[in-house]
């Protein structure tokens, strides 16, 4: 389950701090601003904490595509339908929800044009930078389908990077991200956000055994 770190108050606010960009065109770091001439789709994107605003727009999302989220699209549905702002809280608490070794804190953010439009999540074991299974990543990430390939993967990264740098929220000097070797997507919203590749595996246990890549993306100068 990904977890972003508010208070349960705070969860239902709008929050202080939504950094935005506008896709494509605007994003400091994507190459594909130099293509001139195409017809890129420009819209405004922000990172913002799961809020109440958008929670009726992520509930269509569910509904739409029950797949999208890594937690039971059903099980959401109903506790959002049951109580709404508890349905924030648990989603924005960040420590472990087990208290086995090695389980994780997670900061989830969600992305947003005006409606939902995906979600990015920072997890980190206490203390260290290491994870117990490093396939897996610090940092997780997804868009609609219905709103991909509009830049908002690229852009999304690259706030969430600026902010983790800017506000120390999570305890880490750098960010390892890893993806299936087969999913240029994502390796194009990595490499575009300055990431380098530093590791590989023939078969990553946190991809289903598919050859996977490992890449680094500095928190804190070296
Ligand atoms: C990977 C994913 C997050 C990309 O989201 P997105 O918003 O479409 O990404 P962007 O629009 O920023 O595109 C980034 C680059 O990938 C390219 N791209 C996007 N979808 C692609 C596809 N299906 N095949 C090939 N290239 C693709 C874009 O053209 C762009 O390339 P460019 O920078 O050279 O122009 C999205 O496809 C997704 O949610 N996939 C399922 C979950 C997933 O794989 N998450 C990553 C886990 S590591």
């Amino acid at each position: 389950m990904h977890q972003c770190g508010v208070t349960r108050g705070a969860a239902a606010e709008r929050p202080e701090w939504i950094l935005s960009v506008r896709s494509k065109s605007m994003h400091p770091t994507i190459p594909s601003q130099r293509k001139r001439g195409r017809d890129w789709r420009v819209n405004s994107v922000h990172l913002e904490r799961p809020r109440e605003e958008l929670l009726a727009s992520y509930a269509a999302a569910l509904k739409r595509d029950p797949g999208f989220s890594p937690r039971p699209a059903r099980e959401q549905l109903i506790a959002i339908e049951r109580d709404p702002k508890a349905f924030l809280y648990e989603l924005c608490a960040s420590a472990p929800t087990s208290d086995a070794p090695g389980a994780l804190h997670r900061l989830l953010f969600w992305l947003s044009d005006g409606e939902f439009c995906g979600e990015l999540v920072v997890r980190w074991r206490q203390g260290t930078n290491t994870l117990d299974q490093p396939t897996f990543g610090h940092v997780g990430y997804g868009v609609v389908a219905w709103k991909r390939r509009r830049g908002y993967a690229t852009a999304g990264l690259g706030l969430l990077i600026a902010r983790l740098r800017c506000s120390g929220e999570v305890p880490l000097t750098y960010l390892d991200i890893t993806t299936s070797r087969d999913n240029i997507a994502s390796q194009k919203v990595i490499t575009a956000n300055g990431g380098e590749l530093v590791d590989s595996w023939e078969s990553s246990p946190s991809h289903a055994g598919a050859p996977a890549l490992g890449y680094r993306i500095a928190l804190v100068a070296q």
